[in-house]
Formats: C-alpha cells, sequence, structure tokens
C-alpha cells in the first residue's frame, strides 16, 4: 500500500514531554504516523522509546506537549481511550499469564461470552485457531504459555495485540527474544498487517531488520529526536543512524583481543541429555571463547543449560577443575565458578522490585562475605565500576530495577555475573536488546575477561558477533555436535553449511 503523506497523520504527537524522579526521559518529542505506514523508533538504550510509546497507549501521563488521534486532540491519554482510537500494543516487557492457556491469554479481559452469558470455550479455542493460521503460526491454543519457548510466547502477545482489530499497531523490541527464522515471520507479519491499511510503531536494534521494514525511521537521544529518515529504497545508511543514535561514530566491528588460551577448564564427556540422544562432548580452556551456533531448536540452549545445572540430564559427565559437577544443581556450578546469563533475563535473571545495587551484589557478595549481615548500602562504590563500563542508564544505584529501560535491565543482569567474578561465563544471546554502544562495550569485557584467563561460552544467533569474538565453534545441530571449526577457519559459509548440515567434522 502506498503512504499519502500529504494526508492527515493519523497519530501526531507534539513537542511531548516526561520526567521522572531523577531522569529527564522525553524533552520534547514530536512524532507522526501516517495511515499504513512503518514507522521505525531506534536509540540506545535508555534513549525514551518505550517512555513514548507508553504515553500513546494511555499507559503514562505527558508533563506536556499534545496528541492529536483522528481528529482530536488531547492531553493526555487513558488505556481505554488509547484502545477505542485503535491503539494496540506489544509491550517490551512480557505481560502474559504463565499458567494459562494459549487461548486464555489472548482472550483475557475480552472473553466472547457465548448465549447465556458464559465464557464460550469452543468458540475462543475456533477464533485462536482461525487467527494463527491466517498469520502462520503453530502453536496449541490449549498449551499453557509457561511450556513455549521465548519466542512462541512473543507471538501469542502479538495474537494478543491483534484480535482487537487495531488501527496503530505499536510493537516494542518485538523480535530481541526471537531467533533468525522467527524474525523474518515477524517482518513478514508486519508487511502482512500494513497492507490492511494498518500503521505500525516498530521499536527494535536490530537495524538490518529496521531498514527491510521501514517506511520511516526516526532516531532518538536523550528524550530528543534526532532526526527522520525516509527509507524510499530501503538503502539507508545504517552508519549514519548509528551515529545518530549514539552522539559519535562507533566501532561496530569490535574484534577480540588476543589471549592466552590455557589449560582445559571443562570436560563434557558423553553428555546425552535424554535417552536416545546423540552424546556429546567437548572442552573449554581457560582463557579462551567457544561460540556455539546453530539453527533454531538445534539444541543450544539445552546443551549449556545441562552444564550450568539449569536442567537434569540422562547420561554423561560434566568435569569442572577436575571434579564432577552434580546433575541438575545450579547452585553446584555457581559456586565451582559458572556463571549463566540465560536467553530469557527477564524472567530468570532479575529482582524487579529491588535495586540496582541489591541485584547487582546479589551473587557477588553472599560468596565473597560468607555467614555475616551484609549491609547492602555500603557497597555502592564497589559496584560503580561494573555500572560505568556497561554505561547503565540510572539516576542512582538505588533505583528499582523495575523502572529501567528494558535494555538497562538486561546489562543489570550482566553485570551481576560481571560483579560475581565467575571464573567461566556461559552466556545465552547476551546482546540481544542492547544497543550498539553497550555491545562494543560488552565485547570488550569479554576480551578483557579472557586476559585475566577466564572462559567464556557464547551462544548467539548474530553471526558477525560470533564469527568476531570466538576462539573456536562448534556448530549444533539436531541436539548433536556437528562440526568443530578453529579460528582460522571461522567463516560465515563454514558455520551456515555445517548448520543445515551439509557437511561435519572437523577444521
Ligand atoms: N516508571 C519509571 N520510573 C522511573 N524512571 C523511568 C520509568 N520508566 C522509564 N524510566 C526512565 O526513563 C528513561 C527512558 O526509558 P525508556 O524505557 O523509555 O527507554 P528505551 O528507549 O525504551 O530503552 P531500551 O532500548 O533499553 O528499552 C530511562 O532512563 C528509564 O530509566
Ligand atoms: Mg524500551
Amino acid at each position: 500500500m502506498s503512504i499519502d503523506y500529504n494526508s492527515e497523520p493519523i497519530v501526531s504527537m507534539t513537542d511531548i514531554r516526561k520526567e521522572f524522579p531523577g531522569v529527564k526521559a522525553l524533552s520534547g518529542i514530536t512524532f507522526n504516523l501516517y495511515k499504513g505506514e512503518i514507522h521505525c523508533l531506534v536509540g540506545e538504550n535508555g534513549a525514551g522509546k518505550s517512555t513514548l510509546m507508553k504515553i500513546l497507549s494511555g499507559a503514562y501521563r505527558p508533563d506536556g506537549g499534545e496528541i492529536f488521534i483522528s481528529g482530536t486532540s488531547y492531553k493526555e491519554l487513558t488505556p481505554h481511550l488509547s484502545q477505542k482510537h485503535g491503539i494496540g500494543v506489544i509491550y517490551q516487557e512480557n505481560h502474559l499469564i504463565p499458567t494459562m492457556t494459549v487461548a486464555e491469554n489472548v482472550f483475557v479481559g475480552i472473553e466472547k461470552t457465548g448465549r447465556f452469558g458464559f465464557f464460550d470455550f469452543k468458540a475462543t479455542i475456533e477464533a485462536v485457531k482461525k487467527e494463527m493460521k491466517s498469520l502462520g503460526i503453530d502453536i496449541d491454543p490449549l498449551c499453557m504459555v509457561e511450556k513455549l519457548s521465548v519466542s512462541e510466547q512473543q507471538f501469542v502477545k502479538i495474537l494478543k495485540a491483534l484480535v482487537l482489530n487495531p488501527q496503530i499497531l505499536i510493537m516494542d523490541e518485538p523480535t530481541s527474544m526471537f531467533n533468525v527464522k522467527d524474525v523474518d515471520k515477524v517482518l513478514d507479519l508486519t508487511k502482512r498487517i500494513t497492507a490492511k491499511g494498518i500503521s505500525i510503531i516498530y521499536i527494535s536494534h536490530f537495524l538490518k531488520e529496521i531498514v527491510q521494514i521501514a517506511d520511516r525511521i526516526t532516531v532518538i537521544r536523550d528524550g530528543s529526536v534526532v532526526n527522520t529518515y525516509g527509507n524510499n529504497d530501503r538503502n539507508i545508511d545504517l552508519d549514519i543512524v548509528t551515529m545518530d543514535m549514539v552522539g559519535r561514530p562507533v566501532d561496530m566491528f569490535y574484534k577480540k583481543d588476543v589471549s592466552e588460551i590455557g589449560d582445559i577448564i571443562l570436560r563434557v564427556e558423553e553428555l546425552k541429555l535424554t535417552k536416545d540422544a546423540i552424546p556429546v562432548s567437548f572442552e573449554l580452556r581457560s582463557g579462551e571463547i567457544l561460540g556455539f551456533a546453530g539453527m533454531v531448536g538445534s539444541g543450544r540452549t539445552e546443551i549449556v543449560r545441562a552444564i550450568t545445572g539449569a536442567d537434569q540430564y540422562y547420561s554423561g559427565r560434566i568435569i569442572y577443575k577436575d571434579k564432577e559437577l552434580s546433575p541438575g544443581t545450579p547452585k553446584d556450578s555457581i559456586k565451582a565458578g559458572i556463571a549463566h546469563i540465560t536467553e530469557d533475563r527477564q524472567k530468570l535473571g532479575l529482582m524487579l522490585f529491588n535495586s540496582i545495587l541489591e541485584n547487582i551484589t546479589l551473587v557477588g557478595l553472599s560468596e565473597k562475605i560468607k555467614g555475616f549481615f551484609v549491609n547492602v548500602k555500603k557497597h555502592p562504590p564497589l559496584i560503580a565500576g561494573v555500572i560505568d563500563s556497561l554505561n547503565i542508564k540510572t539516576p542512582s544505584v538505588f533505583q528499582e530495577a523495575g523502572y529501567l529501560s528494558g535494555g538497562n535491565q538486561q546489562k543489570v543482569v550482566l553485570g551481576k555475573w560481571l560483579f560475581a567474578g565467575a571464573d567461566t561465563y556461559v552466556f545465552d544471546e547476551p546482546t540481544r536488546g542492547i544497543d550498539v554502544n553497550a555491545k562494543a562495550e560488552f565485547y570488550k569485557i569479554m576480551s578483557d575477561l579472557t586476559k585475566e584467563g577466564k572462559s567464556i561460552i557464547m551462544i548467539s544467533s548474530d553471526m558477525p558477533e560470533l564469527i568476531s569474538m570466538s576462539d573456536r565453534i562448534l556448530v549444533v545441530q539436531n541436539g548433536r555436535i556437528n562440526k568443530e571449526i578453529k579460528k582460522e577457519y571461522i567463516t560465515e559459509e563454514n558455520i551456515i553449511r555445517s548448520a543445515l548440515g551439509m557437511e561435519n567434522g572437523n577444521n
């Protein structure tokens, strides 16, 4: 559908301002959306993207400015009003109810009632099935949400927004928890949605995705609009966008420094996750970054979860620093010096009602100062380095983690483990949802850790990241290691060929 930029925008936000205690989140933002348009919003973690969208969805009240929707001007919106104007939101946070089914989650609050005013179960299931089919999503509507993978949960969130027939859809980082294959599905979905004349506001840190779908791109930095670009030929210069975001040129191609690869620290021997699995064996050396490559559902996450004690396994041995780890005991692994930064950080890594300080010192202090009452308040200087190096944007270390922007929450989880001072770090998709600048900082931290003789296992679907940071790569396919690729042979083609099972062995 072609977009008529001479028509009235369907949403026009003018000079929007919003402050939180100690934080100027938005200082006069003007933002327009036209019918059928995909308007992407980009900016560093904490730039104000989610805040602006929460004002449009009526969740936050602005301190100043004006919102113009379908011919009416408002000083502020309410969730009800916003919904009445057809604004649907897919939030960055997970708002699903884990112990309810997919269908129940989709229709919670808008239950279809039958003839007698009761909840019509059958009609609900049918409606969900129909909607999913039209979107090419294959999930059992009767499945409990807690049983779904993070990307499946994300589809449920999208579905939930779509059944309300929105005119405007806000998607706040819909793919930050996704694997490559599913990302394409979402991008495809946005096209189908706009083809119906619906407009989309799309927030993401993946500039390469954005450039594929955006009609226009607006960059915000520190609560102000820096630039809005048209993307007619889909060939916008991403270096310029990145520079707008950060305010200076960024070296996006950080490469791991050379570190001394030492002795074997971890040995995985004949590990079988299930009875019929093909056994997996490999070792990790100190000073080494071992990358795990593979397609969606290839089993990378499951293998590392066995190592860190997050899940049980069927047979085999995991030997760390010459001692066998007891299966399925995360405490054991942490004590031995293994840190695990999981894929689903919001659910598993953070105490939202506790301060940044408490979150970061949680693991480290209890290990460092055993048996004593710990007055956490005395420790801000200890974590200053971590806050600094990760560039966590907050007015104070006493701020509740729940008030931080999505990306900054993730940085806190990383910070917790850096502070804990582990010997081996297991990172599962560590840089999802983190801005370019923080990414570069994070790579430097990884590199420095290896120079201190620490070792790292990194699962990543970000090919450039995997290639530039790994000393060695194991390619996983169908739960087994299909190939080991040494540094000098690491290329994208080599990885993909063996991830698809076109070749195996070692080189
Ligand atoms: N409820 C709140 N209370 C206090 N501060 C808040 C609140 N919501 C947001 N902020 C602050 O406002 C600023 C903007 O946050 P926002 O969530 O809009 O960032 P963002 O651009 O969405 O970042 P990200 O990419 O990390 O999601 C941040 O400094 C954040 O800590
Ligand atoms: Mg956000």
